[in-house]
């Protein structure tokens, strides 16, 4: 497949998109948002595939949505524009979603990552909310999805005063799973990545929706939801298979059904 704006490619199991449009910090366009999506949905949709990483470069994983194109919108034409709307695609993805960020993660880049199911970040990893100082506030999720992630003490100090947080800072606060040296938070990614891809792929999808569903509901429809999932999970050939070789000492061998 042929992208302007980003890059993919397999690595064993994991399915890595590489947002590439480096002159620019990765400033998010609905271009390149629209390739994003396309390039996830195309991994989701690929047998070969049980996990995708979503990464920028060294420098940035994303300083933005694109402010030189909003700089002159009117309301309408934003609400016209696909931008935000090309969010919902990402949430329809079914296969976990591994965000490995170095250097600027900020705006919808942070966003962007915090949609994501994990992230893995560098030493180098700055994570913020600055739309405050060009006037607007995060329009991709942030108000919403950074207080869930570090609390809403440290999410209001983000998104009101423009404090950014350090990748160890970020740990701290549990907005990020890991941290690594630059030179290896990519492969350390991808290695998580394809950890997970070689778990039982049923599972692995069921468990996915049952913790983004704490998310949305209340603890009693959450764990109504979770004892369904957990009830399907015994019709599959995987439940059968895991329990057996647990039973018979030896490595489960997944069928994803
Ligand atoms: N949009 C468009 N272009 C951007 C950009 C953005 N968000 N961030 C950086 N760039 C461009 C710069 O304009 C510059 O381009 P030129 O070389 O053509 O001038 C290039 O990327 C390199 O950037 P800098 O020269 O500014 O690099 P720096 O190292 O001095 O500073 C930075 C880096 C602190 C990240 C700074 O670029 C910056 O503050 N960027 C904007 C961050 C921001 O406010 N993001 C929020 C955007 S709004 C949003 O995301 C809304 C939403 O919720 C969806």
């Amino acid at each position: 497949m042929d992208y302007q704006y980003i890059l993919t490619e397999a690595h064993e199991r994991a399915g890595l998109i590489r947002l590439n449009r480096p002159k620019a910090l990765n400033a998010l366009n609905p271009g390149l948002l629209g390739e994003l999506m396309d390039a996830a949905e195309a991994f989701d949709a690929d047998d070969a595939i049980g996990c995708i990483v979503v990464t920028g470069n060294e420098k940035a994983f994303a300083a933005g949505a694109d402010i030189k194109e909003m700089a002159e919108a009117s309301p309408v034409k934003m609400l016209d524009s696909v931008f935000i709307d090309l969010w919902d695609r990402l949430a329809r993805i079914r296969k976990p979603i591994i965000a490995a960020v170095s250097g600027y993660c900020l705006g919808g880049g942070n966003e962007l990552a915090m949609a994501c199911d994990m992230i893995v970040a560098s030493e180098t990893a700055k994570f913020g909310q600055p739309e405050i100082g060009i006037g607007i506030i995060p329009g991709a999720g942030g108000t919403q999805r950074l207080p869930r992630a570090v609390g809403k003490a440290l999410a209001m100090e983000m998104v009101l005063n423009n404090r950014w947080l350090s990748a160890e800072e970020a740990l701290q606060h549990g907005l990020v799973n890991h941290v690594y040296p630059t030179e290896s938070y990519l492969d350390e990614a991808l290695k998580l990545a394809n950890a997970i891809a070689g778990q039982a792929p049923v599972a692995v999808r069921l468990g996915k929706e049952a913790v983004k569903a704490a998310f949305e509901t209340s603890l009693a429809a959450g764990i109504t939801y979770e004892r369904k999932l957990f009830y399907l999970l015994f019709a599959t050939e995987d439940q059968k298979e895991g329990m057996a070789a647990f039973v018979a000492k030896r490595k489960p061998d997944w069928k994803g059904r």
